[in-house]
């Protein structure tokens, strides 16, 4: 056992309440030191740093309003939908309840895709912090759950149509497919037994993992220590009593930075929860305000806009596209045999996966690999770490070229969330499907791409001017 301390003669109420815990308690007074006061961050951080912060908050508004939520809500399919318009009308302060975690939904998903955006453009994902980029990842398949999940609850016209399609998916998938949707719904159609479990999933088993991995994450990180918008490893430069000499301490450096992207986040997020919640139908559909009716479908069934680029991806995912995939593969294949410098079983083997995948490609129907292609869409971020062999870490020290290339990225990656809203197209398709393509070759291609170029020397020390 760690020796008591004495509080100083003379101290005051407060300072020997605080000793009196410490000898009591000391693993939380560790950690206050290990992950606030003497966890050394580097001094460069920019706005771009407010997202991890963030999600946390989110997570929390989350949490505290589903509690509320769950007070008057009734997981049960011929009340769902009533209960949901008695916490607006009835409950008070229900509305805002309700309103603050339909719009935190939405805010979770923006925060978190800015907070990975970071995390491409200065290469936080690169060794050493590559489980924290997977944890990172895990984080994010849970959150698509569980928004997937909550959607249903309200059951609305949306939730039920919606859940229909995603569930109906599944079954696509060759030989289990069928009994697989059937597990999930809990019966033959999406129903009572749907909305309990999707219930019971959404309230407790998600969020407890959630949770831990959000844990696991931010432990992570504080073991290996932060990335910064340089790239530049602060643990490589300490002073004789060994603090990085380009750090500085979290608390309260920054807890106070992260407070002023926590006002600035309050007022969009107040300002959207109580003058337009709906948000032009982007935040609640507005086929949500009718009840489920599963003799009626809606005329156009799309998900939210955090889901739709994708859904894009699915959709895009035609016999045409299908052929596409094939020449791609046979063509890849033949180049890598010409082109690769393999030895002569390295060629064998490259040849005879193309043709076999190629196969593949034309055994199954395209919806089958439409669902591939979407659940591919999320899995290839895991493998990031290993696709990119840049040199260099952040941005600022890349090739010029690539801040266009990454930019071109961001625009590929809303055209599909807008195109996912819409009703489909030829031209929506035919964009879909180059925007697919353009967004699985940035990611499949980076081992090639992203050692090309004239990269900038990188600085020593952090780069940072006082303001
Ligand atoms: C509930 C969701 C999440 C929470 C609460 C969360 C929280 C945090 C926090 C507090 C930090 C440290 C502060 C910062 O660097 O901004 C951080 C860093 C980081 N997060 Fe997350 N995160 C979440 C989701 C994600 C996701 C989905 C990814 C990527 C797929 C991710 C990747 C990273 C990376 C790579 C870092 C290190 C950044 C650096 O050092 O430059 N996080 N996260």
């Amino acid at each position: 056992m760690a020796e008591f301390k004495e509080a100083p003669a003379g101290a005051s109420a407060l300072t020997q309440a605080t000793v009196w815990l410490e000898n009591r308690f000391p693993t939380a007074f560790d950690a206050y030191r290990v992950h606030m006061s003497e966890y050394y961050a580097p001094k460069n951080f920019n706005w771009m740093y407010f997202f991890g912060s963030l999600a946390m908050l989110v997570l929390v508004i989350q949490i505290v309003t589903g509690i509320f939520l769950v007070m008057h809500y009734k997981p049960d399919a011929a009340t769902a939908f009533a209960s949901v318009e008695y916490i607006m009308r009835d409950v008070p302060w229900g509305w805002l309840m309700r309103y603050m975690h339909s719009t935190g939904a939405s805010a979770f998903f923006v925060v978190v895709y800015l907070h990975m955006w970071r995390g491409m453009i200065y290469g936080s994902y690169r060794k050493p912090r590559e489980l924290v980029w997977i944890f990172g990842c895990a984080i994010f398949l849970c959150l698509m759950a569980e928004a997937f999940m909550g959607y249903l609850l309200p059951w609305g016209q949306m939730s039920y149509w919606g859940a229909q399609v995603i569930i109906n998916l599944f079954a696509a998938i060759p030989f289990v497919g069928e009994d697989l949707a059937i597990l999930i719904r809990g019966d033959y159609v999406v129903g009572d037994a749907t909305l309990n479990r999707f219930f019971s999933f959404h309230v407790i088993a998600v969020p407890l993992v959630l949770i831990g991995l959000v844990v696991a994450h931010i432990f992570a990180l504080h073991d290996v220590g932060s990335n910064n918008p340089d790239g530049v490893e602060i643990k490589a430069r300490k002073d004789a009593s060994g603090r990085p000499l380009d750090g500085i301490p979290f608390h309260p450096y920054y807890t106070v930075h992260d407070l002023l992207g926590v006002g600035v986040f309050l007022m969009v997020f107040s300002a959207i929860v109580f003058f337009a919640p709906e948000l032009g139908g982007y935040f609640l559909e507005f086929n949500n305000f009718i009840p489920a009716d599963p003799l009626k479908t809606p005329a156009h069934i799309a998900p939210v806009w955090y889901f739709t680029p994708y859904y894009s991806m699915l959709r895009a995912t035609t016999d045409v596209m299908v052929n596409w995939l094939v020449g791609i593969t046979l063509v890849g294949g033949v180049l890598a045999i010409l082109l690769g410098g393999l030895s002569a079983r390295g060629k064998v083997v490259i040849g005879v996966a193309a043709v076999v995948f190629a196969g593949l490609l034309k055994t199954f129907d395209a919806k089958f690999w439409g669902v591939v292609v979407m659940g591919a869409a999320v899995m290839i971020l895991f493998a990031l770490p290993w696709l990119d062999r840049s040199p260099v870490k952040s941005i600022r020290y890349r090739p010029s070229w690539n801040v266009w290339f990454y930019g071109l990225f961001v625009v590929v990656f809303v055209v599909l969330g807008y195109l996912g809203i819409k009703p489909p197209s030829d031209v929506g398709t035919l964009i879909s499907q180059i925007g697919t393509l353009f967004y699985f070759g940035f990611f499949l291609l980076m081992p090639w791409w992203s050692r090309i170029g004239e990269f900038k020397p990188v600085p020593e020390r952090v780069q940072f001017q006082p303001h």
